[in-house]
């Protein structure tokens, strides 16, 4: 058999182990047997020197095109071999149902919030709002506190630089005025919203906090009708055992002014029987002077608690930060 036999058979054995190397590496071998510096076909064409010297040129040519084919058939193999890797090792089903993207809820806070406004709604109170950026007249003076009366060191705030030196409301009890002033009583109404306070943050402050005021003005309102109020609401809230007790106290927009503790399961599993939750009493004759209502005819009470407050007895959460770091492993546990 001649040389030039030799070519054919050599080539198609070469191409069969292209085709069935599984994967680069594989490939990269089986190139190397055939066509690297020891394969069996630069073998054969090491044998052209050997022939007679008007053979060489038409073998030459035979064998030239033949290792032509073996390149073009490694170049196709490796393009399909890599085609192949990238593939997902588990190919898709587009039969199966798709995924739900994940959907948040609302903060805790917010929550909480809206439950105490429900509580209200109940019993016929509307929300009222106001600006968290106020003045000095409806944070203090029109609520009996003046420029030099000492509760307002107590509230140390953040003022706004200018002429009128706005400043951040320390407390929700600003829209009593704001809404006194605008309508004419009977009101009830409670005010949900942020507060500030030029506190040091830790476990149980932040400069930034949450409030819910209520304001009841009629004629012939008592005491007990706050009492009976702010139990209904904090047995709403705090589940059907929960009690509540005044301890007389001192606010200069109320007179008399009270404290109030309760107490619960929720109190005795953090090892206290009673819990200070809210500041209440009965509006000051100088307020409703001060908004234009007539003290003769008009009564009524107030009260104002933190949501924050709330919220971490009600979940048993241990410091206050949580709730404004925005950690979802936080968050979504509620
Ligand atoms: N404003 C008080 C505070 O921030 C809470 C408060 C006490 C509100 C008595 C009232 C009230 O309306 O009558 O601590």
């Amino acid at each position: 058999m001649g040389f030039e036999d030799d070519i054919e058979p050599l080539k198609q054995a070469a191409l069969a182990e292209f085709e069935q190397a599984g994967d680069l590496p594989a490939l990269d071998q089986a190139k190397g047997a055939w066509i690297g510096p020891h394969g069996k076909f630069t073998a054969l064409m090491k044998q052209l020197g050997g022939l007679p010297k008007e053979e060489r040129p038409a073998a030459g040519k035979l064998i030239n095109v033949a290792k032509q084919t073996l390149e073009q058939a490694l170049v196709a193999r490796r393009e399909a071999l890599e085609l192949q890797a990238a593939r997902p090792a588990q190919p898709s089903d587009p039969s199966l149902p798709g995924r739900r993207p994940r959907l948040g809820h609302l903060h805790p806070l917010t929550q909480v919030t809206e439950e105490i406004v429900r509580s209200f709604r109940k019993i016929g109170f509307a929300v009222a709002d106001g600006p968290e950026i106020e003045d000095d007249y409806h944070c203090f003076d029109a609520l009996n506190t003046p420029a030099d009366h000492p509760a307002r060191d107590a509230q140390d705030t953040f003022f706004i630089e200018g002429a009128t030196a706005p400043l951040l409301r320390t407390h929700t009890s600003s829209v009593q005025i704001r809404v006194m002033k605008e309508q004419p009583p009977p009101v009830r109404i409670i005010v949900p919203g942020r507060v500030y306070r030029r506190d040091n943050a830790d476990a149980t402050h932040n400069p930034t906090f949450h409030q819910v005021e209520g304001l009841y003005v009629d004629k012939g309102v008592t005491v007990g009708d706050l009492k009976g109020t702010v139990e209904f609401v904090f047995r709403e809230l705090m589940g059907k055992e929960t009690r509540i007790r005044f301890r007389p106290h001192y606010f200069s927009y109320t007179e008399p002014s009270f404290e109030i503790d309760f107490s619960s399961p929720l109190t005795r599993k953090l090892g206290k029987e009673w819990l200070e939750i809210a500041g209440c009493g009965m509006v000051h004759p100088q307020v409703f002077e001060n908004v234009g209502y007539d003290p003769e005819t008009w009564t009524g009470w107030a009260f104002g608690f933190g949501i924050e407050r709330i919220a971490m007895i009600r979940f048993g959460i241990s410091d206050i930060r949580l709730f404004y770091e925005n950690d979802v492993r936080f968050l979504s546990q509620f």
